[in-house]
């Protein structure tokens, strides 16, 4: 019986008021088969900051079966013994409350093995210890960087590894373009077919986003809303406050464009802009997907200066007071983008004409990921003057912080003085309804690779469909040979990122309250 910090199989039903109403949710958490989860950059930041948290939280709900290893494997020479010391670190820092009994319960799954990817030594020693436990599902979760993966995934074939309920999990990006994206798929296939292959995007295990299944297609409201027909436009914004600090190494070769636009970003875009699939099946929610990144309307050299803004951010001052550039934090002089926003046009019968605008950067004033679907203004207005200017419906589906839905509508305002039309939101915080933390998305999405569910994970012809839209962009910045334009950390990005927006007659959304 594994550790339960409830009743496995069930979560407690949590209460709370909704603006007056009740909400009520017993959401379940079932255990999910014994497994060993083996993690390749066992103590990278993604390790240790979201992967060893994550599965401490789903086995404190009871969900991990005590059969169920997690080993961490790197270069450094580290054993169980040290490396459950960073472990338990990593889980204080999140819940600096955990109990000492189900922490250290937690920690007793926890193993640690030294390998290189490219060195044979130790390899058999290890593919021995996997065999100890052979009725485990086995995931190996590649948290490297993606010139490691071939190498990786030729060792576990070598040692018969990928034979069985194995699985692989590739961590964004896949590649660096269309070409050597297509090249580390060909190679990863070689060992693992497509059905065990799991390319993460962690923004899909996120609460809201998979509420945007639900709204659309769990209601009958939206839906025949949710087109050209009643949409102006539509805004996705992912800011953050952080700088690219200890990960300047990594960030430089990829920027803001392959590190947030060209995956999350596109992600949110299908689950916003996707017929409703048949059902949840994985390949039907992933066909979907793959039509509407196939629907992107090229944007080529000639279209780039117009729809697309590149930027770096400079030294200014953010919530950790003064902080230094880009290129002071990098060491040297660089023209990788650390700030994009696209007009991203979609070139179907739905969409056709609508604008979605994408932008994301680092050292914004705030962190915010939030989608904002404006609709049309109505026909024609029937109110005087006095009442006040109409506003458009808003639906704002926020991501971080404080998932929730606002629905901002039209109402009279109440009391007496004649007719006043006043905007204000149909405000749901799922917090504030459903009570608790809610899970962070590495905890979903891990468990769906043990339960062998691929729905939230992206399909290797998504990945290479959004690398044929990004390449152009990203080609077109590297011929233009211009810089990126700088913009102070704690601002907005720079100028140009609110004059894309305003010249087609609309604002960032700025209404969050
Ligand atoms: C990662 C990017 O995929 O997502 C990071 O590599 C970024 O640069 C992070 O900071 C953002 O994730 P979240 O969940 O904090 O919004």
């Amino acid at each position: 019986m594994p550790y339960a910090a409830h009743p496995v199989g069930t979560h407690p039903s949590t209460t709370a008021s909704l603006g007056g109403i009740h909400v009520s949710s017993s959401a379940s958490s079932l255990q999910v088969e014994a497994f060993d989860l083996v993690i390749f950059g066992g103590t990278g930041d993604l390790a240790i900051r979201k992967l060893l948290p994550a599965m401490y939280h789903r086995f404190a709900e009871g969900q991990i079966d005590r059969a169920s290893r997690i080993i961490g494997i790197a270069r450094a020479e580290l054993n169980d013994a040290s490396y459950r010391k960073i472990a338990r670190e990593a889980v204080l820092k999140v819940d600096k409350n955990a109990p000492e009994q189900r922490l250290e319960a937690f920690l007793a799954l926890i193993h640690y093995r030294s390998l290189d990817g490219r060195k044979d030594a130790g390899w058999s020693e290890f593919a021995k210890f996997i065999g100890e436990k052979p009725d485990n599902v086995r995931v190996f979760y590649l948290s490297t960087s993606p010139s490691l993966f071939v190498d990786l995934c030729q060792k576990l074939g070598k040692h018969k590894l990928n034979e069985g309920r194995a699985r692989v999990v590739l961590e964004k990006p896949i590649g660096t373009d269309l070409g050597s994206a297509d090249k580390i798929n060909d190679d990863v296939a070689q060992v693992f077919d497509e059905s065990q292959t799991y390319r993460i995007d962690h923004y899909l295990g996120k609460e809201t986003v998979q509420n945007l299944l639900a709204l659309r297609f769990g209601n009958a409201l939206f839906e025949p809303l949710w087109n050209a027909e009643h949409i102006e436009h539509v805004q996705i914004t992912v800011a953050e406050t952080v700088g690219v600090g200890h990960r300047a190494g990594y960030y430089d070769d990829s920027g803001a464009m392959r590190d947030m636009i060209q995956n999350h970003i596109l992600q949110l875009l299908c689950m916003v802009a996707m017929e409703p699939p048949s059902s949840m099946a994985p390949d039907a929610v992933r066909d979907e997907k793959l039509k509407v990144l196939r629907s992107l309307k090229p944007i080529n050299a000639a279209r780039t200066p117009q729809l697309t803004v590149r930027g770096q951010y400079r030294a200014g001052a953010s919530e950790e007071g003064s902080v230094p550039g880009y290129e002071e934090e990098l060491g040297h002089p660089s023209n990788t983008e650390t700030f994009v926003a696209i007009k991203a046009e979609i070139a179907n019968w739905r969409w056709a004409g609508v604008p979605f605008y994408l932008r994301t950067g680092k050292r914004l004033p705030e962190r915010l990921s939030e989608i904002v679907v404006t609709y049309k203004s109505v026909p024609h207005s029937i109110f005087d003057q006095d009442a006040g200017a109409l506003a458009q419906n808003r639906l704002v589906l926020r991501l971080q912080p404080d998932e929730g839905v606002k629905l901002w509508l039209t109402i009279k305002n109440p009391g007496p003085g004649g007719l006043k039309l006043r905007h204000v939101p149909l405000d749901m915080s799922f917090l504030e309804a459903f009570g608790g933390q809610l899970p962070d998305a590495y905890e979903r999405l891990i468990l769906d690779v043990v339960r062998g569910n691929p729905t939230l994970f992206m399909r290797r012809d998504e990945v290479e469909a959004a690398w044929r839209w990004a390449d152009p962009i990203l080609d077109a910045w590297t011929d233009s040979n211009e810089v990126p334009r700088p913009y102070t950390a704690g601002t907005w990005g720079p100028s140009a990122s609110v004059a894309l927006i305003e010249r087609d007659g609309y604002t960032w959304n700025e209404e969050n309250d």
